[in-house]
């Protein structure tokens, strides 16, 4: 039987390339875009080695609609999308703002265009627990309020939100979507051959952390420890990528079977929130060695702590993470090590 079509806009990134395994395990034929602004070829590298087969991959800008259009007159029979493709940094973005609405606005925009026109209907988008800000209340349901953003990666994601809100609520749309608010993805594919690609020195916790006990790195700064929290470190939902991944599936499979309503939003973590300090002690069980680190300054713009009420995905879309944050810091670590050899 043929597989069904998808395409994956940022197959080659982080959380795109795990998602492009999972959906070729579950019977679809994931078809990739990317322009490598984020990502490198050896991504494609990766998944031919974990599938045993080449996936599709156009090598294109999703701002550019004349590309899009040729990716989707070529493949000839998409019956979905899923739309990773944006920049995601959120101090760059404070620097580079034009170049972030431009990219992460821009592309979306042209990606809808693109699906009318070829009669496309089915789109599952990557929003961000950012959309919150600093909650008044945890942990945080799909109805809890979202703020205005700090950043101007924060506003491109609930200003993508409001423009796929206002697409399906036309009175001739045909587009259904799917909204997966992810918390903080961490870790890699168990067989080390894709993960995290952080370019220059980490932003994020736990490419730090692995560069860090890699030697790569002298010694990792936990910013702040006098919040109001346990143990006064910041609190987060990290979710393992693959569990991540295996959301879009289930999304997927929703939208193609018709059960969704016109626009979901769902939130996609564990549940779970765990501090800086568990994140530093859960890594040193799960990899044997200790970790140099030392207190510094809050990083402006932090919140206190934010994790996920996960209750709506567990109900309506059946799915629940199944990886414990030792072994997601397990397979970071190895990970890691595989980078470093
Ligand atoms: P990533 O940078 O690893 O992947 C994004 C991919 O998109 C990269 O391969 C990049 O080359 C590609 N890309 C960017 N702009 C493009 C364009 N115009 N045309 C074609 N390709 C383009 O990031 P990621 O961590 O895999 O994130 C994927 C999505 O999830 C993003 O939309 C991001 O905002 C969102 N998200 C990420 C996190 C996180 O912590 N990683 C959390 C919440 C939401
Ligand atoms: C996690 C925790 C830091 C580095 C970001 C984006 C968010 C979303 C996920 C895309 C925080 C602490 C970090 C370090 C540290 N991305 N930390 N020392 O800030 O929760 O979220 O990624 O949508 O929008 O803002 O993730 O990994 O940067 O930080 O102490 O060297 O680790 O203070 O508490 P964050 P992070």
């Amino acid at each position: 039987m043929e597989r069904t079509k998808i395409l994956v806009t940022g197959g080659a990134g982080y959380i795109g390339s795990h998602a492009v395994v999972e959906l070729y395990k579950a019977g679809y034929q994931p078809v990739i875009v990317d322009n490598f602004a984020n990502s490198q070829e050896s991504a494609l590298t990766g998944i031919e080695q974990i599938l045993g087969v080449k996936v599709p991959f156009h090598r294109i800008d999703c701002n550019d609609m004349e590309a899009l259009r040729a990716v989707f007159a070529e493949e000839g029979s998409l019956r979905g999308v899923i739309h990773f493709a944006a920049f995601k940094a959120v101090g760059e973005s404070v620097a580079k703002p034009l170049e972030y609405y431009q990219n992460n606005v821009g592309s979306l925009l042209t990606l809808l265009a693109v699906m009318r026109e070829f009669g496309v209907s089915a789109l599952v988008f990557s929003s961000s627990c950012t959309v919150y800000g600093v909650p008044d209340a945890l942990p945080v349901t799909e109805q809890t309020p979202t703020k205005k953003a700090n950043s101007p990666y924060g506003a491109t994601k609930q200003m993508c939100e409001d423009i796929l809100r206002d697409v399906v609520a036309a009175p001739d749309a045909t587009l259904r979507t799917i909204l997966l608010r992810y918390f903080n993805p961490i870790g890699a594919h168990d067989s080390a051959l894709i993960g995290e690609l952080p370019l220059g020195v980490p932003q994020n916790l736990i490419p730090y952390v692995t560069q860090t006990a890699a030697g790569i790195r002298e010694k990792l700064t936990i910013y702040g420890d006098t919040y109001d929290t346990p143990d006064g470190t910041n609190i987060r939902d990290y979710i393992h990528v693959v569990d991540l991944a295996e959301a879009h599936v289930v999304a997927v499979r929703r939208l193609l079977e018709g059960h969704s309503d016109a626009v979901e939003t769902f939130n996609v973590g564990t549940g779970h929130g765990n501090s800086v300090l568990e994140v530093v002690q859960a890594f040193e069980r799960a990899s044997g060695q200790k970790l140099n680190y030392v207190i510094g300054p809050p990083r402006p713009g932090d919140v206190p702590a934010i994790y996920a009420d996960v209750t709506k995905a567990t109900q309506e879309l059946g799915f629940t993470t199944t990886t414990s944050l030792e072994d997601s810091l397990a397979s970071a670590w190895k990970w890691q090590q595989t980078l470093k050899g």
